[in-house]
């Protein structure tokens, strides 16, 4: 293996740290208010991992396990509740939701100071006009691990796999904010793998197993495995395992950027109350 192994346990680490200094200086203690619709074992594993760093770390975290069948007129209350609860500092609506809700207005409704996912149009749009805002924890936390091996990105060609609002576009905001030139390529892209062996910077953000090769990928470059897929029940990224011998530095999978999403979280938490408080 040539790739250094970027550790999203590190760089979590590192955060965690950092954070809970940020803590101890604090005269309140932030909360945070996650809301799980349904059994989506996916879903109760990720809510379940954030509650329990958010405890850690000693933000005050509840979780509302609603059942399946809940109405979305039932969720809209619930958060129109959470956004007039003054105590309350973030709102998560884990997705995906149950069919039958249309997670849209949903993730509209929550109050744009409380939006630790930034997924919220108003904090979509601070981001791509470059005003302070809440950001999507897994794009940010892409940066976090650039930033934490001190890789550079100013003037890099970052190419972007997937273009979803979760992880795809916010990253190309994101990437483009540090002076990258960003290539957001998706299912539609011609030649993909040409215009992924001139990336400096690999974003793989699609969920399709083995969808970049070795021979795609520039010997000096950064790969980012964000993808994830279950396959015969094992979960693995976007990247073959062969592209750790090509590339220069590689997230492992499991390991690496989604440990990273889940301390960001902390970050955007902390972000919110602070603010929100400090508007008064
Ligand atoms: N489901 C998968 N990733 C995420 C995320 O970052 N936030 C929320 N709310 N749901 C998710």
């Amino acid at each position: 293996m040539s790739a250094r192994l970027l550790k999203g346990k590190e760089v979590s680490d590192a955060l965690v740290t950092q954070l809970s200094q940020e803590m101890a200086k604090l005269n309140f203690q932030p909360k945070l208010v996650f809301i799980r619709v349904g059994d989506d074992p996916a879903s109760v594993a990720y809510v379940r991992g954030k509650n329990r760093l958010a405890e850690q770390i000693g933000i005050c975290s509840l979780v509302n396990a609603l059942p399946q069948e809940t109405k979305q007129a039932e969720l809209m209350e619930l958060i129109a509740e959470l956004n007039a609860d003054d105590s309350v500092d973030g709102i998560l609506v884990q997705l995906p939701l149950p069919e039958h809700l249309d997670s849209e207005p949903i993730l509209e409704a929550i109050d744009p100071r409380k939006d630790v996912d930034g997924f919220h149009p108003m904090n979509v749009g601070r981001l791509w006009t470059g005003q302070e805002g809440l950001v999507p924890c897994t794009p940010a936390g892409l940066i976090r691990i650039m930033d934490h091996y001190q890789l550079p990105i100013e003037g890099r060609h970052v190419v972007i796999i997937g273009r979803s609002n979760l992880v795809g576009k916010p990253a190309a905001a994101l990437f483009l904010r540090r002076h990258a030139t960003v290539s957001l390529a998706h299912s539609r892209t011609r030649n993909l793998a040409a215009l992924v062996k001139q990336a400096d910077i690999i974003v793989a953000a699609v969920g399709r197993q083995a969808l970049i090769t070795p021979e795609m990928v520039k010997p000096a470059a950064v790969v980012l495995d964000v993808g994830i897929s279950r396959v015969d029940g094992k979960l693995v990224g976007d990247v073959h395992p062969d592209v750790a011998e090509v590339a220069a530095h590689l997230t492992p999978m499991p390991g690496g950027t989604g440990r990273v999403t889940v301390a960001m979280l902390m970050q955007n938490t902390l972000q919110a109350a602070i603010v929100r408080r400090a508007s008064g």
